[in-house]
């Protein structure tokens, strides 16, 4: 009895949010901002509030790597840079640590290099000396890479771009100082090891995934970390999001329900599969939802797919009790429900129906799928794809319900280094706007702007 109950307070101890400290570890150019960027995307997405502080720039306030010599400001032997750089890390900690400490978030990434033992031991004491209730718990992500491809494409493709170099040397000459400071931070890398950091929580990511090793992960933000980093890869590809063609329901403004495309919904299915033909992919696969409007647009293309999937997770939010209704019958019916709709719209939960945070616990596991794909064509509904949406393009939850993916519409999305990069395909087949304002904003920019292009087809 006696234990039972003990168990029992054990897991409720465990419901308490325990902040987390994720830190990298690792040479420069193996994807540590890369590991933070999104990481920190993924978990405010999933809706545990993420912040990074990334300590390369608190050294670009501090200093001018210019004038402090470039890559020899990284040699252990400049005692000068060595105290520059302690103190941006000691800087950028003590942030971390107010930032969790207020409960502003419940993790932050120290997105730093922490190649020394010594280093990363400063960031333990400090977080076990701040004596929070519930202590923070402290997670090292290792990133080790040999494979030399991979580091010169990161030096060529991000590196020489960065804020360090720009304005100041050649691109040839940025390669080159950045190959020596990666030799001047070999000199002193203590990469993590079982006999010395046992007592360390740790994931070492080996040559950008091929292998794992996992070490003492403690509550569900490691867990979701780890099994996270061993969805993620880095091979080039594009996720394509259309809505289904416009269908009889959007022609009379009726939410939900299950009606058939009109005709011009058939019209874009068809010129769907051209744009498909046209964009030519080996192994596309087509994740559709399982309601008709969406299965009739995705089997028009499916003999040019690997794969054609109906997922029931991809079904358009379920309005409950408005299903079926435009929104002027759910204004007039329920008008106290569709002001508080209006108020706060990602977590307004439709009677007997869902709500946009509803929606995105249940479009968790196809984030995962679509991490772990190469291309993909996802063909669902206006709800479901602002979240996947804002997943991608790191929006929050105040914009992510009013996100625009209008009809006939194909939405490319290609992972970059940092970000994603956004195109919208608009077909020139008339569809109905089904587009609701938020009521008192201010009008949004007819086409998004930044990282994203819209091209007429
Ligand atoms: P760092 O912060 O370690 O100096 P960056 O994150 O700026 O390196 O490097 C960005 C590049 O790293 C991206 O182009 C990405 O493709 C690559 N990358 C991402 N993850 C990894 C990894 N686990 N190992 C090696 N390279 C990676
Ligand atoms: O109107 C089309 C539609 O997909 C409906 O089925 C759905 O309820 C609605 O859009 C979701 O958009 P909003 O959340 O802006 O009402
Ligand atoms: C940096 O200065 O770019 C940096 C990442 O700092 P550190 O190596 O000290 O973590």
């Amino acid at each position: 009895m006696g234990h039972k109950r003990l168990m029992l307070l054990d897991n409720t101890h465990d419901q308490v949010r325990v902040p987390n400290v994720i830190a990298l570890v690792g040479l420069p150019a193996r994807g540590k901002t890369y590991i933070s960027h999104k990481l920190c995307r993924y978990l405010n997405w999933i809706g545990i509030k993420t912040k990074a502080f990334n300590v390369g720039e608190y050294r670009r306030k501090a200093c001018n790597l210019e004038e402090e010599g470039e890559f020899e400001f990284f040699s252990p032997k400049n005692t000068r840079g060595q105290k520059i750089r302690e103190e941006c890390a000691r800087l950028a900690i003590e942030d971390m640590g107010r930032y969790l400490d207020n409960k502003e978030g419940e993790v932050a990434i120290l997105d730093a290099t922490n190649t020394t033992r010594e280093r990363r031991q400063y960031l333990v004491d400090y977080c076990k000396n701040l004596q929070h209730d519930p202590a923070f718990r402290v997670f090292f992500v290792e990133s080790v890479c040999d494979d030399q491809m991979i580091i010169d494409s990161n030096i060529t493709e991000v590196k020489i771009n960065s804020p360090d170099y720009k304005g100041i040397m050649t691109q040839e000459q940025a390669k080159e100082d950045f190959l020596k400071r990666i030799e001047n931070y070999k000199l002193q890398y203590q990469p993590l090891d079982e006999e010395h950091d046992n007592d360390l929580s740790y994931i070492k990511v080996i040559n950008a995934g091929k292998s794992f090793f996992v070490h003492n992960v403690h509550g569900h933000i490691q867990s979701r970390v780890v099994y996270f980093l061993m969805n993620i890869h880095l091979l080039p590809r594009s996720i394509y999001l259309t809505r289904h063609g416009e269908s009889e329901y959007n022609r009379i403004g009726r939410l939900g329900g299950d009606s058939p495309l009109s005709e011009n919904g058939l019209k874009y299915a068809h010129k769907l599969r051209e744009y498909f033909e046209r964009e030519d992919i080996d192994d596309l696969r087509i994740w559709s939802s399982q309601k008709i409007r969406a299965a009739q647009t995705a089997s028009a293309l499916r003999d040019l797919a690997a794969h054609v999937e109906y997922w029931k997770v991809l079904d358009e939010i379920d309005a409950g009790i408005c299903e079926g209704l435009t929104y002027e019958d759910f204004e007039a019916r329920y008008p106290k429900q569709f002001a508080e709709r209006d108020k706060d719209k990602y977590h307004y939960r439709y009677p007997s129906g869902e709500s946009y945070e509803d929606l995105v616990a249940r479009l968790e596991p196809v984030i995962m799928e679509l991490e772990r794909q190469s291309d993909v064509l996802v063909v669902s509904h206006q709800a479901v794809l602002r979240c996947i949406l804002a997943y991608f393009t790191n929006k929050n939850r105040d914009d992510l319900p009013y996100l625009k993916v209008p009809l006939h519409t194909v939405i490319k999305l290609t992972p970059k280094a940092y970000s994603c990069e956004v195109e919208m395909f608009k077909f020139d087949i008339d569809a109905v706007n089904t587009y609701r304002e938020k009521p008192g904003a201010a009008k949004l920019p007819e086409e998004p702007t930044q990282d994203t292009r819209v091209v007429a087809i």
